[in-house]
């Protein structure tokens, strides 16, 4: 969940580490540190809060030096106070480290250190990495070696940079597990370190990713890759095609504002190159799907997480209308624990922005572990999730910054969509003119989610008048009660207001006990299939006094008679109805935390990508 940066060069470490960690706050953003080797031993400044503490103590006590690692942490071990950030030193002075992860057999060596005498800075699992490498140096004298030796104690998933002071033109990286990326980025003389590329992406996009169990040993020209047994491995740079200017918030005040607008652009480009609107086809090429697999295709269990897993409930409904294939929605963190039936022709997708969520990563491993074939919904190239599919679909969203996902829910609606057509095609489930339709239906959404986006300042009118509610509770049916789920979601996530969500159908059965005039209720209710449902939803809600928001389609002449307000959205066909519905939620839950004066990106207690369990 933490963020890492490295810089070994010609030019001052300083500024470009900060600079790094300034894009990655959104991983964590309770403490931050940076250690700069200066005049030959290893300076260190951290803080607890956000980054913006840490650099104003490092512009009034600066440090300057051509190797540099930073971290920005969010804590799982120890209280994020400055003493628990990272970087962490060893006894000696000679060692810095920067840690992503967990040491999950942290007391056992904690004890073993203490009873060699080691002393402890920190309450945190991390600085026994320190520790560990100070005991092999003093023998091996290699930090190599050192750093192997001491990452064969650690049981858990882990994200390492180690500097060392006796070695001073290098940095060594390691990945065991899924605690987040470490890529390495080739500059011209210079070398770069991160977590994850947005953080160098500015300087370089030749990279290389480090697979798991694999070590770095990173000098300013030169990159060399080992396994843990010590092995030199061949390395093959790829070059990464984000343009670091789409990582800027640009004229909005958050990036969740820029990322809700930037959902024009994802949209168009989810579909483009890969739609055939002619003869009403769809390609999803890194699927490496075949007519003969499609057709053995028993099952399809999507798991993901958070608001990727609300997308999932709406794939299962769209697959199986359009597909005909049964249909699981698993939460990953569930699946991995229960005994999941899958068989060779079982599929299990999965569905991630970061493509590097621990529990989303273990499910998919459980999945291939019981034999089924992996797919992933990503974002993030060259992430784990698409590492270890065998086939993927890349998101074209962008890099998304702020906490709340928008554009990283909307894109997988229309790429589950576009699967189900390819699917119900290779299975010959669908006439040529249904197929033709439906491929039809994706011409215009680009065009309709421009129109909802150009509401914006009704949504924000509308927030206004939200601004001080207490409790709410989202309905949905069908298509679109995900809708409801994320829109909750959104809501709790960044403006801190206590959001509920239900099937519609379901109010009746309890919660419909909390409804009366302190319950602000928001209904979805688009001309989908289950409108005239939310209608009633809508009258019952009234007839207990309780104040209703309701998403209606324009033109809706029922709606306006019952509700206390309503955000309008354009006429959409209904199986793409939840692409639209949520953007005015989305609108909603942003105005709302920025009106409260919130921290909209980077809310309380949460990360950007939760690399631990
Ligand atoms: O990177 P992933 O899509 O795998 O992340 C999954 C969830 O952690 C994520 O969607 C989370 O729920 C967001 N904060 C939602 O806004």
């Amino acid at each position: 969940m933490c963020g890492i940066v490295g810089y070994v060069g010609p030019r001052d470490a300083t500024p470009i580490v900060l600079g790094g960690l300034k894009r990655l706050e959104y991983r964590g953003y309770d403490s931050a540190g940076i250690a700069v080797l200066q005049d030959g031993g290893f300076e260190i400044r951290r803080d607890a809060g956000k980054l913006s503490k840490l650099l104003s103590t490092v512009n009034d006590d600066p440090i300057k030096g051509h190797l540099g690692i930073g971290h920005t942490r969010w804590a799982t071990h120890g209280e994020p106070n400055t003493r628990n950030a990272h970087p962490h030193i060893g006894a000696t002075g000679d060692v810095v480290v920067v840690h992503n992860g967990i040491v999950e057999n942290y007391k056992e060596l904690k004890e073993e250190l203490l009873a060699e005498g080691a002393e402890f800075n920190s309450d945190t699992d991390s600085e026994i990495i320190v520790h560990l490498i100070e005991r092999y140096l003093s023998s091996e004298n290699d930090l190599l070696q050192a750093v192997r030796k001491a990452l064969s104690h650690l049981k858990g998933h882990h994200g390492v940079v180690i500097g060392s002071k006796h070695e001073p033109d290098k940095i060594v990286a390691a990945r065991i597990g899924n605690a987040g990326g470490v890529v390495l980025g080739f500059g011209e003389g210079e070398m770069f370190i991160a977590s994850d590329l947005p953080a160098i992406l500015e300087h370089t996009r030749e990279v290389v990713y480090l697979e798991s169990h694999q070590l770095a040993v990173v000098t300013k020209d030169s990159a060399a890759v080992y396994d843990l047994d010590g092995n030199k491995l061949e390395i093959r740079t790829e070059t990464v095609p984000w343009d670091p200017i789409a990582a800027e918030k640009g004229e909005y005040r958050h990036f969740m504002q820029k990322e809700i607008h930037e959902q024009i652009r994802s949209i168009t480009d989810t579909i483009n190159g890969r739609v055939d609107f002619a003869n009403g086809r769809i390609s999803l090429p890194k699927l490496n799907l075949t007519k003969e697999f499609a057709n053995k295709i028993e099952k399809i269990i999507i798991t993901a997480c958070g608001t990727a897993a609300y997308a999932a409930m709406v794939g299962k409904i769209i697959i199986e209308k359009i597909a005909r294939i049964p249909v699981e929605v698993d939460v990953a963190s569930e699946f991995r624990y229960r005994d999941p039936i899958i068989t060779e022709n079982t599929v299990v997708l999965s569905i991630s922005q970061s493509g590097e969520t621990a529990d989303t990563l273990a499910a998919m491993a459980e999945g291939k572990r019981l034999g089924a074939t992996l797919w992933t919904i990503v974002n993030v190239m060259g992430s784990q999730a698409m590492r270890i599919s065998d086939g993927h679909i890349l998101m074209q969203t962008g890099p998304e910054i702020g906490v709340a996902s928008t554009k990283a829910y909307t894109a997988p609606l229309v790429d589950q969509y576009m699967l189900a057509i390819l699917l119900a095609d290779l299975r010959d489930e669908i006439d040529e003119k249904t197929r033709k339709q439906y491929v039809n239906e994706l011409r215009s959404l680009p065009n309709l989610v421009s129109q909802v986006l150009s509401r914006e300042t009704e949504y924000e009118r509308i927030a206004r008048k939200l601004v001080d509610v207490n409790n709410s509770i989202y309905l949905g049916r069908g298509v679109n009660m995900p809708t409801a789920y994320e829109g909750a979601l959104k809501l709790k996530e960044i403006s801190y207001i206590h959001a509920e969500a239900y099937p519609g159908g379901e109010m009746k059965h309890g919660p419909i006990a909390l409804f009366d005039q302190d319950m602000q209720v928001i209904v979805i209710a688009p001309k989908d299939p289950w409108y005239d449902k939310m209608v009633s939803q809508v009258e019952q809600t009234k007839a207990r006094n309780a104040p209703v928001l309701v998403i209606a389609t324009d033109g809706d002449e029922q709606i306006p008679e019952l509700a206390d307000e309503v955000m309008w959205i354009p006429d959409v066909f209904w199986m793409l109805s939840p692409v639209i519905a949520v953007i005015p939620l989305q609108i909603l839950a942003y105005h709302i935390a920025s009106i409260r004066g919130l921290d909209v990106d980077q809310p309380r207690n949460l990360a950007k990508s939760v690399t631990v369990e």
